[in-house]
């Protein structure tokens, strides 16, 4: 494939209508196979080429959800870390989170402390798992990072920069993704990297999550190959 590109982002939806066309009596069984699909999909964009995978794992506002399906998604969250470990190691993956990870349960915080450090050494592929993450909530500790620092002198606001910006946000060391996909049909953002997707191509797969396969990966992968990313220039400017 002509062009891959460096970051893509996953909004990993269609769990629980997954585990009810299956007949399954609660959504859990959704997310436990949903953690399948990640290993074929972060394996599969390493093979491919893709360096930064981001995947949308848990919002801010799935922290509404009934207990017991927040509970076992922060189990399933912690026994996958560990479990899949040596899949990370196999092929070069380092395990990176962003989010509001202080809300998370201290054992999971633990054990994902605990697989990044193990992972550090790996090159070919940066995993990041978007974890009580709310795109709002990330500007709003960015803003009040760099409304304090002009408080106290350090800037001026005439000199702030949208690399100022960028460098506030929890994903300071990873480039923009350029291409966004979204599972299960929905067609929104659900608050899903704001400032950072603002020139993405969005692709939207009618696939729920658990059925994730590599060919869903590479038919996004086309779709964006075949677009046209002229950000604000004319066809003929880019051909030129
Ligand atoms: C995505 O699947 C996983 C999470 C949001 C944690 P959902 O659980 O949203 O599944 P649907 O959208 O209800 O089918
Ligand atoms: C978005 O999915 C969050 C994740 C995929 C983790 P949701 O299923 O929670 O999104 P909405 O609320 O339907 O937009
Ligand atoms: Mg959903």
């Amino acid at each position: 494939m002509k062009q891959i590109p460096q970051h893509v982002a996953i909004i990993m939806d269609g769990n629980g209508r997954w585990a009810k066309k299956q007949g399954f009596a609660t959504r859990v069984r959704g997310h436990e196979i949903g953690v399948e699909a990640l290993r074929r999909a972060a394996t599969g964009a390493a093979e491919l080429g893709i360096r930064y995978l981001t995947v949308y794992a848990f919002s801010e506002e799935n922290w509404q959800r009934p207990k017991a399906e927040v509970d076992a998604l922060m189990n399933i969250l912690m026994t996958s870390l560990s479990k899949e470990l040596p899949v990370l190691q196999e092929n070069g993956i380092r395990l990176h989170a962003i989010g509001n990870l202080d809300a998370l349960p201290s054992k999971a915080r633990r054990q994902l402390d605990a697989t990044r450090k193990a992972t550090a050494g790996n090159e070919r592929m940066v995993l990041t798992l978007a974890l009580s993450y709310g795109s709002r909530q990330e500007i709003l500790g960015a803003v009040q990072q760099i409304a304090r620092q002009a408080a106290n002198g350090e800037l001026q606001p005439e000199a702030l920069t949208e690399a100022d910006i960028a460098q506030a946000l929890w994903t300071h060391d990873l480039p923009d993704p350029e291409l966004v996909i979204r599972t299960s049909g929905e067609q929104r953002i659900s608050n899903f990297l704001l400032w950072q997707i603002s020139y993405a191509e969005f692709v939207f797969l009618p696939v729920l999550w658990p059925d994730f396969s590599k060919e869903d990966l590479v038919e996004a992968l086309e779709q964006y190959a075949g677009r046209e990313r002229r950000l604000g220039k004319t066809s003929e400017q880019l051909t030129a």
